[in-house]
């Protein structure tokens, strides 16, 4: 599939009346948890559009291009909202947020084992595992709270036990930022990659901000601070990947490709036959989108479009689809890496006054008031032993415990045991 040799409809023609742009709601006990997935990942594709949208007007001063802008802005809005209505009523925000961490998880591992460039594929390894991590923590909160199994909710595609600890994720910033991709030589599916995983990083983080305050408990509002900080340093690593060398329209191109190769790919992809429809509809929106932003590139800054996308065929397609063995291999591996600058290091390797044990002492002390060791303590403490779900022996011996929540493993040199 190649969407430049697709002809495009008029831009105009998606404008919807409000019954259109108000979807139908899945079913959230019959929808296939990917469905859900990608539900998220599309909306958090299109407010990266829209945000890419804003700052593009507010950095540029030709009209008629604000004016292109702000008609494209206003579809991709539309389209947020008739894929967010798709969220049913009675999905709660900590029930979501599974579905957040499990499209963490598995978006991460299939970019990962596809990324053909060392440097990426090490930045998704290592988010990865904090990911990972996250999911168990909510997990435990939700069943302590209403006792649903998140086993159930992510469709036992993914195991649910600890990952590197949450308590052990947070870096001194300077530590998250990485060298960017070179577009110029990038494979295709890098620049795609690293498109893809800003815009689900960005939105995971986004989401936490917003329902940080929203949460019905003390306990659950700090989670959402703690994890929201390290969404912080995901979206800082992996924007830090993305070229800073192209100009705004180039980006703007980049931005309609990215949409038109994920919607197609949804479509392909997709169980849900309404919701199949509505990915196939925005797929031919999408294309209108990159023919306009390829017209304003050449227009603008006299430009082919193939100048940034040497070859329009997507690459392969993304598919969502359980990665257990994949997450396995790599808790057993890399457990213990923390980054420094733009490398990852063994946290062995660290001397003693190293800024991550200065940042660690600032923020995790004390250590019994840290939010992600207190979720899962004092579950521990009411039942007994945490809340898993797990196919084998956890790889990390040292994660083997279910009745002591460990906060080593990943701060402290050899702690994986
Ligand atoms: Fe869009
Ligand atoms: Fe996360
Ligand atoms: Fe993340
Ligand atoms: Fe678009």
């Amino acid at each position: 599939m190649n969407p430049f040799e697709v002809t495009p409809r008029s831009v105009d023609s998606a404008f919807k009346n409000w019954s259109r742009i108000y979807s139908k709601p899945y079913n959230k006990h019959e929808v296939s948890p990917y469905t859900k997935t990608r539900v998220i990942l599309m909306n958090g594709t299109e407010f990266e559009s829209v945000w890419f949208g804003h700052q593009t007007q507010r950095n540029c001063p030709n009209n008629d291009i604000r004016r292109d802008l702000a008609l494209i802005r206003r579809v991709e809005q539309q389209q947020q909202k008739v894929i967010a209505s798709l969220k049913p009523m009675d999905e709660t925000i900590l029930e979501h947020t599974i579905s957040y961490e499990q499209l963490a998880v598995d978006l991460t591992a299939e970019l990962a084992k596809r990324e053909p460039d060392k440097n990426v594929k090490a930045a998704l390894d290592f988010a990865l595992l904090e990911d990972f991590d996250h999911l168990y923590r909510y997990s435990d909160l939700l069943e302590a709270m209403v006792g649903v199994k998140s086993e159930e909710l992510v469709g036992h595609y993914a195991e649910i036990m600890p990952g590197r600890p949450t308590i052990s994720e947070h870096r001194y910033p300077f530590d998250n930022v990485r060298f960017f991709i070179n577009c110029k030589s990038a494979a295709p599916i890098t620049k795609l990659n690293v498109a893809i995983i800003t815009a689900a990083e960005q939105q995971t983080m986004n989401y936490y901000m917003n329902v940080a305050a929203l949460f019905e408990n003390d306990l659950g509002r700090q989670l959402y601070q703690e994890i929201g900080l390290i969404e912080e340093q995901h979206v800082t690593q992996y924007g830090s990947l993305l070229d800073t060398k192209t100009t705004f329209l180039e980006h703007l191109l980049m931005h309609e490709y990215t949409e038109c190769y994920l919607y197609y790919s949804c479509y392909e992809d997709e169980t849900d036959l309404y919701i199949k429809g509505i990915w196939e509809e925005h797929f031919h929106q999408e294309v209108a989108h990159l023919h306009m932003a390829a017209d304003m590139l050449k227009k603008y800054e006299k430009k082919d479009w193939q100048e940034v996308i040497p070859n329009g065929n997507f690459p392969q397609l993304l598919t969502l689809h359980e990665n257990k063995a994949y997450v396995r291999d790599i808790l057993a591996n890399t457990v213990q890496i923390t980054s420094k600058k733009e490398e990852y290091v063994d946290v062995a390797s660290l001397s003693n006054d190293d800024d991550f044990f200065k940042f660690q002492n600032a923020v995790n002390q004390p250590v019994e008031e840290v939010p992600t060791h207190i979720v899962i303590q004092s579950y521990i403490d009411s039942k007994g032993e945490d809340y898993r779900y797990q196919d084998s022996d956890h790889p990390v011996p040292a994660l083997r415990d279910r009745v002591k929540d460990n906060v080593s493993v990943g701060r402290e040199a050899n702690a994986n045991g």
